[in-house]
């Protein structure tokens, strides 16, 4: 698989492209089978639908990985959370986790209720191209917290930030059980047979940097450690958006750091391109249009080389109305000019 010997800094025909949150309401075909199912959640738990929306931008854009279809949230969910997906507000937890008897309260082996996942990635690895990747994946300990401590997104993520500087304790054995559970639910996903990981901190940034690496980043080298060490052969790609300042201390036993677009990628390079593979990271509303688009790719790929060591991704989620066809011309373009 391209993507997968990408990721080990492999020779390959060319640079490896998929996109974050390629899966999704700007295309047609997903949209027919989200009206289907109704709502986000029940198609997330209906294998042969979330499967079936998995495959498409394999089909459609003929990126290199498709990334299973579901949610971060799915581990709140199972751990007991009442989660809903609010019409223009996002996701919305009624039951937020604010005490010790909160933490307690949380299921510890959520992994054992998310059979509907692994049903979905037997599916989907069954029906996909052999040459095409499927990525598992997992929210970031400290990201799944601030859904879970806040009720909601937030602006300033006070409630979670003030358990830390005033009870810097539970807030470690709240990250303490969320990030057993994401140990146990990739290794699952691994068994199911997803071909890769991704573990998405997108919330990093809410931290400033000791901080970071406390609450944060010492958790998910704990998960990439963990996986690495029963399987050294599944790549692990780590994601926290939006930390350009704190790269100069990253460090870990973990195979792809995603850069988010607000890092620049010469800046990732020069701190981490020497261990790390680099997975990203055009602003998604380059693909608005084709010329915006061109010089994103131009840029990124004069950066990095049509060469081993980076994998072409956004730098955060494709939105709802971002024209497919450009889409298609973004992984054409890629493909194209990075042929070696
Ligand atoms: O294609 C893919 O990337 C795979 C599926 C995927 C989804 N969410 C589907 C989804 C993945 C990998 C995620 C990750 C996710 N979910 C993250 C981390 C990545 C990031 O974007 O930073 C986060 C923070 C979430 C939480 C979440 N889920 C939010 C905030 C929202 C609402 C925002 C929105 O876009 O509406 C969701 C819903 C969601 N997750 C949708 C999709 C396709 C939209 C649901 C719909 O169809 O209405």
């Amino acid at each position: 698989m391209v993507f997968i010997d990408a990721c080990f800094r492999k020779e390959t025909p060319y640079t490896p492209i998929w996109m974050m949150r390629q899966a999704g309401r700007y295309l047609p075909e997903y949209m027919e089978v989200r009206n289907k199912a109704g709502d986000f959640l029940t198609l997330c738990k209906n294998p042969q639908w979330a499967s079936e929306v998995t495959i498409q931008p394999i089909d459609i854009l003929n990126v290199d990985a498709a990334i299973l279809f579901s949610d971060i949230l799915v581990i709140p969910l199972e751990m007991g959370m009442d989660l809903k997906f609010e019409k223009g507000e996002g996701p919305v937890f009624s039951d937020p986790i604010r005490t010790k008897e909160d933490i307690d309260r949380l299921y510890d082996y959520p992994e054992e209720r998310l059979t509907y996942v692994y049903e979905t990635i037997k599916l989907t690895r069954e029906r996909l191209p052999k040459e095409k990747a499927l990525i598992g994946f997992s929210g970031a300990p400290w990201t799944l917290a601030t859904y879970m401590v806040e009720g909601s997104g937030s602006k300033t993520y006070a409630q979670i930030k003030k358990l830390i500087y005033t009870d810097p304790e539970f807030m470690h054995a709240l990250m303490i059980k969320i990030t057993e559970a994401v140990k146990a639910y990739l290794l699952k996903q691994i068994e199911s047979g997803v071909n890769a990981v991704m573990v998405f901190d997108s919330w990093a940034s809410a931290l400033e940097k000791d901080m970071f690496f406390e609450f944060s980043w010492e958790y998910m080298k704990d998960i990439a450690e963990f996986i690495k060490l029963k399987h050294p052969d599944i790549p692990v790609i780590l994601f926290p958006k939006g930390i350009p300042g704190y790269l100069d201390k990253i460090d870990g036993n973990f195979d792809v750091f995603g850069v988010d677009w607000g890092t620049p990628m010469e800046l990732a390079k020069k701190h981490l391109g020497d261990r790390y593979v680099l997975q990203g990271n055009m602003e998604p509303c380059r693909l608005y249009n084709k010329e915006a688009t061109k010089e994103g790719v131009e840029k990124i790929v004069e950066t990095m080389g049509a060469k081993p060591g980076h994998i072409f991704n956004l730098g955060h989620g494709m939105l709802p109305d971002l024209p497919v066809e450009n889409a298609k011309y973004l992984v054409d373009l890629v493909h194209t000019l990075t042929k070696r």
